[in-house]
Formats: C-alpha cells, sequence, structure tokens
C-alpha cells in the first residue's frame, strides 16, 4: 500500500519552509545607506555603478560591462549597438521567456525561431544554421535555466555566416563553458538582475563584452546616444535613458559577495538531487555537454514521462508535487505561440514592413513543443537549501510514482 498523496488529503513529505529569497544583511544596508546620505542616487558622477561595472565584467571575465535597467534593455541596447534593425532577421530560440524575442521586435528586425536540443534544452545549432537567410544578422543562444547553450557549435556557424552573437544570459550568471564564464563569449551577452535572478537587485541588466568597440556602442545606446567624451548635450546614436540607479548597483555590490558560495551550494545540491533523481522512472533532468564547466542553476529543470506515472499528466504531476510541498511550476509555452506573435501573423505578417513576412502561426519547433507539455521546473532559491532537503525533494516525487504507477 503506498502512502497517501498530499493531494488526496495525506500528509505532505515537507511542512517546513524553504530558504526565503532574497538573501540579505548588513553590507546591503550599509551600502544603501551610503548612498542615500552621499546624495549621489544616479549614476552620472556616481562611484557605486562604476565599482559594480568593474566588479561583474570581472566576475563574468569580461573585459566591459555595462550596468542598465534590465535584462530585457539589456537585449534591446546590444542588438542596437551592433546596427541590427529594420528589414533584419535574428535567431531566437522558442524557450525562454518573451524578451529574448520581443527586444528583436523592439529594434524592428524579425525573430526568427529555431529549435531546441532535448536533453540541454538550449537552441541547436544545426536548426540555427538551418533558419539562416540572406536577412539574417545574429543569433542570441539562451543558457536556459543556467545551463550554456552549445557556444563551440552556435560560434562556428555564425562565423561560417558572418552573424553577430548575443548571448542571452538573463539567468546564467557564473555560468562557464570550458572554464570560461558566459556573456563575454560571443560579441557580448546581457544579463538580468530583475528579483527571481541568481544575483537580484529587485531589477535591473548589464550587458558585457570584451569587444571595446562594442562597449563603446552600448555605453552609448544606454546613455541617450552620449560618448564619454563629448558635451552633455551631443548625441550621436538612437538611445535611450537605460541607466542603473546607484541604488541597484549598491545592492548589486553586497550581494555579489554571496554569489560564489551560493553557486558552489546549488552545483553540489543539484548534483544530490540529480543522483536521487535517477531512481525514479520516468523523470529525466536538463543535461549539460561535457564543455559546461558550470551550470548556474537558475532552474533545476525535469521532464515528465506520463507514462511511467500511470498516464497522469504533467500538470496533475505539478499539482500534486505542488502538494507535498514542494514548489514547482510547469515553465514556458513555445514563444511563438504567444499571442503577441499569432496577432503579427493576422496583422501584417512581420513587425517592420521591410522584413520577410513571417507566419508564427505556421511554425512548429518539435522539440521545443514536446518540452513545453513534460518540463518540471524547481528554483534556484530551493537549492540553497541542505542535501537533506533534496531528499524531501526525491521522496515526493518518489511518492507520486508510486502512488500512480500501480
Ligand atoms: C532568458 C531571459 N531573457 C531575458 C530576461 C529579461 O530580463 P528582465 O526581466 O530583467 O527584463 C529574462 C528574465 O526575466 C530571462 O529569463
Amino acid at each position: 500500500m503506498s502512502t497517501q498523496l498530499a493531494i488526496d488529503g495525506g500528509t505532505p513529505v515537507r511542512q517546513k519552509p524553504w530558504p526565503a529569497w532574497p538573501i540579505f544583511g548588513q553590507e546591503e544596508e550599509r551600502l544603501l545607506t551610503d548612498v542615500l546620505h552621499s546624495g549621489q542616487w544616479w549614476s552620472v558622477g556616481g562611484r557605486r555603478v562604476p565599482e559594480f561595472e568593474e566588479a561583474f565584467a570581472q566576475l563574468q571575465h569580461a573585459q566591459h560591462a555595462v550596468a542598465v535597467t534590465n535584462g530585457t534593455a539589456a537585449i534591446e541596447i546590444a542588438l542596437r549597438a551592433l546596427g541590427i534593425g529594420c528589414g533584419d532577421e535574428v535567431i531566437v530560440p522558442p524557450y525562454t521567456f518573451i524578451a529574448t524575442a520581443s527586444s528583436v521586435l523592439a529594434v524592428g528586425a524579425t525573430p526568427v525561431f529555431a529549435d531546441i536540443e532535448p536533453s540541454t534544452l538550449n537552441l541547436d545549432a544545426e536548426a540555427a544554421a538551418a533558419a539562416i537567410t540572406e536577412r539574417t544578422r545574429a543569433i542570441i543562444p539562451v543558457h536556459i535555466g543556467g545551463c550554456p547553450a552549445n557556444m563551440d557549435r552556435i560560434l562556428a556557424v555564425a562565423q561560417q555566416h558572418g552573424l553577430a552573437v548575443i548571448e542571452d544570459a538573463a539567468q546564467a550568471h557564473l555560468a562557464e563553458w570550458k572554464g570560461k564564464r558566459v556573456g563575454a563569449l560571443g560579441d557580448c551577452g546581457t544579463f538580468s538582475f530583475q528579483a527571481s535572478k541568481n544575483l537580484n537587485a529587485g531589477e535591473g541588466g548589464a550587458i558585457v563584452t570584451s569587444d571595446p568597440e562594442v562597449y563603446d556602442k552600448c555605453w552609448s545606446v544606454h546613455n541617450v546616444g552620449r560618448t564619454k567624451t563629448g558635451r552633455w548635450y551631443e548625441h550621436h546614436v538612437l538611445g535611450g535613458n537605460f541607466r542603473m540607479t546607484e541604488w541597484q548597483a549598491a545592492i548589486l555590490l553586497a550581494q555579489m559577495s554571496r554569489v560564489e558560495e551560493q553557486a558552489e551550494r546549488r552545483t553540489a545540491n543539484a548534483a544530490h538531487l540529480s543522483s536521487a533523481l535517477a531512481a525514479i522512472p520516468g523523470i529525466r533532468v536538463q543535461r549539460a555537454v561535457p564543455e559546461v564547466t558550470r551550470h548556474a542553476y537558475h532552474l533545476y529543470i525535469l521532464r515528465y514521462t506520463p507514462e511511467a506515472f500511470g498516464g497522469r499528466s504533467r500538470d496533475e504531476f505539478v499539482r500534486a508535487l505542488s502538494a507535498e510541498g514542494v514548489p514547482c511550476a510547469s515553465g514556458y509555452v513555445p514563444l511563438y505561440k504567444e499571442v503577441v506573435f499569432q496577432r503579427k501573423t493576422a496583422g501584417i505578417g512581420s513587425w517592420c514592413r521591410a522584413g520577410r513576412p513571417v507566419d508564427y502561426g505556421a511554425v512548429h519547433c518539435p522539440v521545443c513543443e514536446e518540452v513545453c507539455g513534460d518540463a518540471v521546473w524547481l528554483f534556484q532559491s530551493m537549492l540553497l537549501a541542505d542535501a537533506s532537503d533534496m531528499d524531501d525533494i526525491a521522496e515526493a516525487i518518489g511518492r507520486i510514482h508510486s502512488a500512480w504507477s500501480h
């Protein structure tokens, strides 16, 4: 007889709370108070933003960083800095947050979706290569959940076709590809410091690059088209006000003192959890290729096989696991199915009239569609608990399996 599941009125496997997020302490208070009393609340003439930019560039093994308002703006700035706009096409994966593709629309270019790999859940370089047209100007691989995309293969495709590569590393702080941190592996990379992210300022973003020209262009776009040496009212390119405040930089500097230790803890707990889950039929975990020397584990992503769980649906599983005291979610839908893209299809067919019309209603990325139907997400802050807490996750999944598989 299997134990009664919590969803059926049984006692949940876990009643203890998970680690709270965000984590903060006296250093955040000290730095915020310091900004308050300094009267220097914006970055122009401030010291916290430049301090953060230098520290963050170093953290990501890049030469430069530009701190900006958020991760969505960071992608848009990178695109504008690389001269991508109306009529151009940019290849993006469909298994990602809307910003990866909406920022392409925002600069007047056309996002073209290419499928993902079933094991890494990242952009498939071969699918990206097949999506190239004479209008393609860039590829945006996303390091989904913090797992680096196959940068060797993506960079090779980009190089062969003369395309720019912008890494969407919004979820991948500290992640590494062959020992080098993500962000400056391509032309540039973008990060988010939105509240859920592994490095958190409530909102915030950054672009990192090791190319001084790309850096200057990003800096200019983020600061209303100014140049570092120009006059205040001297605007060279179409930019915007995307400047980060001193408040955000202060919080980030304090948060950065913990990121290494937190990343190590997530890695250790994820390994523990993966070995515990290996014993449960019908559960596969996102698998990094060997070149990934660090997965950032912003998300811990499983794939659920209903047949191994008596045919119960993924959504039923998410409800049952949540009821056992393990918060989880089903995650994304294929991005091209979002109303914004379907409406474009119903309308003029492409965002910019100079662009090739793309009928998003006809786009079909089979791997992404399968993953969107069977993925289950666990969240980074849970991986900051103890190893025994990982056993609770495995126990809850095992309990559901025993109850449903007979
Ligand atoms: C993959 C990805 N790209 C871009 C973003 C956009 O970042 P933000 O929310 O800071 O604008 C996010 C996060 O929300 C994300 O997960």
